[in-house]
């Protein structure tokens, strides 16, 4: 299938959106290419598997545009063995790109704007819309099934060689609607995933086992329909932190947003223990919450590494708005309450990474992007970062790796083979210089982030900001 449409040409189209400019802008071309240039360090021979990231790169010139909330997929890999790196792209076939393919543009809308499509453009087998599921959010492996995922609706399956399979359907008859973000236990080995509902107040919380295939689903009831984007695991509950990000269908029949912020609904932090038994909810001031690092049970406590936003950044505000900073909640099961909420560190940040293997495990180290003032691109829009940091939840001590004037993504924690501790292994980001309109995939040591970088990788193209990214060895 993939063969069939490989791209070779550039995209024919610019914009003036931000986000479809600079390192924002979407690649047409779909490369091959072995024996990437290492321009500094030396790639580690022990590295054996492969870093892939997604993220949105539409294809045809969109009618309505919101990042990160439209687009079309595209996975960007590099595969390491014995000290040389391959690099290879595809789009992600999905059912709303093959309709655009054959009209020749975009016939989907996007989030803000909704455009209905004419059903003999859809044909049997297209997505009928009005918003296309892109599968740009994230890729993960899980069950031997390598997965590029969106958010709420269908999965992409893809072969390890990023060619499209389909709409993942976890073993079931149909595929199944799953989120971006998907944790796993530690014990069991099962995959949680959660989907919303635009339409009714519920969460879909799926428990996929170790062999891919869904073992059960479990509805949560919320107070409203609620934009829940990521969640965390711990080994006895999945915790929710919904804030009040609401979807509005009647408010969306007058022409006003459909999500719309509702900060007199509060947050709501659902527990919800994983045998089944039923939520326990806690009240809270409004804040809202796009992604977790991690979370864990320490005693009757659940500890929440996250990063705060201070609302969902929806229509008008009043007075200055808080940059998004590390946090670490602590919630008292027993007494039902939050018993603590810290500011890990001053800077600004998103994406927040850990070492995977301590996923729903107690954990210590937290590796974000920030933006510094050495970033000097003029007007860098949401998203633009050119520093990576490593910070210590339990001393706040940071160690800070400053790129200057280029940009890098989420840092992805490889870990060394054969090795164990929580830091003991390598941070993996596509960074980009705006200077050269190159892109290198940088790999740092994760407990030395703040030191010269251990490889730099040049890669054939430009890689786009992207959102989320996985190491799935070998
Ligand atoms: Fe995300």
């Amino acid at each position: 299938m993939a063969r069939a449409s490989l791209r070779s040409a550039p995209l024919d189209w610019t914009s003036d959106d931000p986000h479809l400019m600079g390192n924002f802008a979407p690649v047409g071309p779909e490369i091959d290419a072995d024996d990437l240039p290492v321009i500094a360090g030396r790639i580690p021979p022990a590295l054996r598997g492969s870093y892939m990231r997604n993220g949105p790169n539409p294809e045809f010139k969109p009618i309505s545009y919101a990042y990160p909330m439209d687009g079309d997929g595209m996975i960007h890999a590099v595969r390491f063995d014995n000290g040389r790196a391959r690099y290879r792209n595809r789009f992600v076939l999905t059912r709303g790109l093959m309709v655009e393919r054959r009209a020749g543009r975009a016939v989907y809308g996007g989030l803000m704007r909704p455009v209905s499509v004419d059903p003999a453009l859809v044909g049997p087998d297209g997505d009928p819309g009005p918003l296309k599921t892109g599968a740009f959010i994230s890729v993960l492996r899980h069950g031997g099934h390598l997965l590029a995922l969106h958010e709420a609706s269908a999965a992409y399956e893809m072969t390890m060689d990023l060619e499209t399979i389909g709409e993942w359907k976890a073993g079931t008859a149909a595929p199944i609607s799953i989120g971006a973000h998907n944790r796993r236990h530690p014990l069991s080995g099962s995959m949680f995933g959660i989907s919303y509902r635009v339409s009714e107040p519920v969460l879909d919380l799926h428990e996929i086992g170790a062999d891919g295939a869904l073992r059960r689903s479990q509805a949560v009831a919320l107070g409203a329909p609620s934009m829940i984007h990521d969640f965390v695991l711990t080994e006895r509950h999945a915790v929710l932190l919904v804030g009040p990000a609401i979807f509005d269908m009647a408010a969306a029949e007058q022409g006003k947003p459909l999500l719309q912020w509702r900060a007199e609904l509060g947050m709501r932090i659902g527990l919800v223990p994983l045998d089944g038994g039923a939520p326990r909810w806690i009240e809270a001031d409004p804040f809202f919450v796009f992604h977790f690092a991690n979370g864990f049970e320490r005693g009757s406590d659940i500890v929440v590494d996250y990063v705060r936003h201070q609302d969902l950044g929806l229509g008008p505000r009043t007075g200055p708005r808080e940059p998004p900073r590390a946090h670490r909640m602590v919630i008292d099961t027993m007494g039902l309450r939050i018993a603590a909420d810290d500011r890990l560190a001053d800077f600004p940040t998103e994406f927040p990474r850990i070492n995977d293997a301590c996923e729903a495990r107690p954990s210590r180290f937290i590796h974000l992007p920030t933006r510094t003032a050495s970033l000097t691109i003029p007007g860098p829009p949401s998203a633009s970062f050119n520093a990576l940091v490593t910070l210590d939840a339990a001393t706040g001590a940071t160690r800070r790796h400053d790129l200057g004037n280029r940009l890098a993504g989420e840092p992805i924690f490889i870990p060394r083979p054969g090795g164990g501790g929580e830091q003991d292994g390598w941070i993996a980001t596509y960074a980009y210089d705006p200077a050269t309109d190159t892109s290198d995939l940088l790999l740092l040591d994760a407990a030395r982030i703040n030191e010269a970088p251990v490889a730099v990788i040049r890669l054939p193209q430009r890689v786009p900001q992207g959102l989320h990214g996985t190491w799935i060895p070998d």
